[in-house]
This record gives C-alpha cells, sequence and structure tokens, in this order.
C-alpha cells in the first residue's frame, strides 16, 4: 500500500516536464517526484508515472508498487523489455484527453460528412458548385475501439443524430450503440461504416487490420480518420484505396513510423489530412488529479482501476 507520508513518484514524461512537475505541486503537495534520471535512492520510489521507458529505468526499483501510463495508449510501456509486468500498470483515463480525442475526430467526420474536403478543393479551382449533402441521421460513423475514448466520441456523434455502430475485438455490450465483435463481424462492421473512425491500440492482433482486403469492404466513397495507432493501417493499401477512389479522404494523426519520413506517399496526396500525433495530449492538471483520486481511494482499499491486461495487450 503506497504510504501516505512518503509516496516517491518517477517521473518519465517525453516533453512537458515542468508542467508535469507544477500540476504535481497544486493537487499533490505531499508527494515527492523525481525526475528521470535523477532517482536518487531508488529503493524510496513506490510509484511511477511513465511515456516511453528506456530498459534501465526499472533496475533496483525494488520498492515500485505501481506504474502509471502517461498516455492512454500504453504500447510505449509495455514494448519495454524490463517492464516489471507483474505490477498493476494504471492507463490513463482523464477528461481533457478524452475531451481532445473527442473533438478532434468531430471535426474529421464533420469535415468529410459535410465535404469540406471536396469544397477546399474547389475553391482551389474556383468552381462553384452545389455537392447534394445528407442529414447526419443518414450517415454511418462506425468506431473501432470502444472503450473510454470511442464511448465519449459515440455520445457526441450521437447527439448530432448520426447512426454509430462500434467494434471491439473482445467481448462486451456499449449501452445504445450496436456492436460487432470479434473478426467475425469486422467485415459487416467495415460494410457498413461510411466514416471509420479507428481509436484502437496498438497489440498484435490490430496490426495491419486496415489493409486492401479489409478497406474494400468499406462502402464506396468511405473516409477515414485514425486517431489510434499507427500499425493499425498498411499504409501502402491505405494509399491504393485512396488512389482507387476506394476512399475519398483520409485524416491521419498516427504513422507506422513517427515522425512521418519525409518521402512518405502520404505527405503530398491530395486525400489526406496529416497531424503530427496531435490528436489528444493528456493535460498535467487533470491528469494528476486522476492519479491523485486513484491513490486515494487505493489507500481507502479500493482496487486499482483501469488496470491494463499485459496478455492482450492493452
Ligand atoms: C497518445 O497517443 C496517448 O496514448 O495518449
Amino acid at each position: 500500500m503506497l504510504k501516505e507520508d512518503k509516496t516517491v513518484m518517477l517521473l518519465r514524461t517525453d516533453t512537458r516536464d515542468q508542467a508535469w512537475i507544477d500540476a504535481f505541486s497544486v493537487t499533490m503537495p505531499e508527494l515527492e517526484v523525481r525526475l528521470w534520471p535523477e532517482t536518487g535512492d531508488r529503493s524510496e520510489i513506490n510509484c511511477a508515472l511513465l511515456w516511453g521507458p528506456p530498459p534501465e529505468l526499472f533496475d533496483e526499483l525494488d520498492n515500485l508498487e505501481v506504474i502509471f501510463s502517461i498516455g492512454a495508449g500504453v504500447d510505449s510501456l509495455l514494448t519495454c523489455q524490463t517492464l516489471p509486468a507483474h505490477l498493476p500498470i494504471v492507463r490513463m483515463v482523464e477528461s481533457e484527453l478524452t475531451a481532445g480525442m473527442v473533438e478532434f475526430c468531430l471535426f474529421h467526420v464533420l469535415r468529410f460528412h459535410r465535404l469540406m474536403h471536396l469544397f477546399e478543393k474547389h475553391r482551389v479551382e474556383r468552381r462553384w458548385e452545389d455537392l447534394t449533402q445528407v442529414p447526419a441521421s443518414e450517415v454511418t460513423v462506425g468506431i473501432m475501439g470502444i472503450g473510454v475514448l470511442g464511448q465519449a466520441l459515440a455520445r457526441q456523434l450521437s447527439a448530432l443524430r448520426y447512426q454509430v455502430i462500434g467494434y471491439r475485438r473482445g467481448p462486451g455490450d456499449v449501452d445504445d450503440m450496436e456492436v460487432f465483435r470479434g473478426v467475425d463481424q469486422f467485415e459487416t462492421f467495415m460494410r457498413r461504416s461510411e466514416i471509420l473512425v479507428a481509436l484502437m491500440p496498438s497489440t498484435p492482433e490490430t496490426k495491419k487490420l486496415i489493409n486492401c482486403r479489409t478497406l474494400s469492404w468499406l462502402p464506396p466513397g468511405a473516409c477515414f480518420i485514425n486517431a489510434g495507432r499507427g500499425d493499425l493501417v498498411d499504409e501502402e493499401d491505405l494509399v491504393s484505396a485512396l488512389d482507387g477512389r476506394r476512399l475519398a479522404g483520409a485524416a491521419l494523426d498516427v504513422f507506422k513510423t513517427e515522425p512521418l519520413p519525409q518521402e512518405s506517399p502520404l505527405w503530398t496526396h491530395p486525400d489526406v489530412y496529416i497531424t503530427p500525433h496531435i490528436a489528444s495530449i493528456t493535460h498535467p492538471p487533470t491528469a494528476c488529479r486522476y492519479i491523485a483520486d486513484v491513490i486515494g481511494r487505493h489507500r481507502l482499499g479500493e482496487p486499482w482501476p483501469h488496470l491494463v491486461e499485459i496478455g492482450r495487450g492493452y
């Protein structure tokens, strides 16, 4: 059990160290935060908040009790060979991270549904053409990955009257949503998805789930939004699907290799929108409140919430 008087957190972020330190000093002033690689006496460290830990980070952390993931996705932790997999790993579930993801996906769903990607091209050509628009209630948005983020997106899309369907690999229903499950139902899900939103994690099972075969199942003129992980997609197949007009547009925030290599054909493809993995970023103030709440509940004897299941890969 994390001690009330001496909880020492090892922090390893990607870029925003000071924002985290400031947020913890407001939310958990009693917490001692040590910024990697300045660990001090490693035996005093009992929790860690991490993104992309180097393998040597876990050396001699003999009293580590819990690991918090900075990201919603935990692949940067699970690919670390030295990860102490017997410890609880708590996923980041915080309100601003969720809100950011919902905003990003809504923005692109609205763009594709209201044909803004086409009107943008027409403007360049000075072409005045009234394209036929359909109401949101006649557009089906398929969400791959219906965890916390996918469900939050589904609620907002439903409020805008879109038809929303969901796909997940494992079991589990979601209130008020038609859910397709497992490999058997993936084709039916894809055939219905006029706008496909990928929010799935990177696992061995999700690698290249979006490929020429599965893209061929989408309705003609479908659009694709990827805010999950880049390796869900076979990028060459995606470009072929766009070139062959099987796909009308793609908004990509994540890529097989990041930063996206200069030579990638995606950069210059006229039907692709690119953002540099910014769909949603964990916001330290709200994230620290989440961590404070989780630690507080743990001290009252409650189980750790949102635990990563190593076997399933997320
Ligand atoms: C970002 O990619 C995250 O996992 O939070």
